[in-house]
């Protein structure tokens, strides 16, 4: 499966939702994420994202991120299409250790 790791926190770019064959992706206030049981590895996804926060979940140090993916999937709502993102994305692109705001 891919997976949605910490870049895409407060980008939320939404380039994603578009390309996915199986629409698995799902959205919380401050990232999307992807349904590990739904995604069928296509790899569409991943060049896709202007923040490069989609990796295969098989890349070293992802197993926190494929466990966030599995478990909010779960709770959020199904994306589908392409949105605004916020007006600050482009602020938060690059920007390290942002985790502390997925909550926020
Ligand atoms: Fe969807 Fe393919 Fe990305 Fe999986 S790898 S989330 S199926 S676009
Ligand atoms: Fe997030 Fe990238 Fe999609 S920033 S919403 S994973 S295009």
């Amino acid at each position: 499966t891919y997976v949605v790791t910490e870049a895409c926190i407060k980008c939320k770019y939404t380039d994603c939702v578009e390309v996915c064959p199986v629409d698995c992706f799902y959205e919380g206030d401050n990232m999307l994420v992807i349904n590990p049981n739904e995604c069928i590895d296509c790899g569409v996804c991943e060049p896709e994202c202007p923040a490069e926060a989609i990796l295969p979940d098989t890349e070293d140090g992802l197993e926190k991120w494929l466990e966030l993916n599995a478990d909010y999937s779960e709770k959020w709502p199904n994306i589908t299409t392409k949105k605004e993102p916020p007006a600050d994305a482009d602020d938060h692109k690059d920007e390290d250790g942002k985790f502390d705001k997925f909550f926020s």
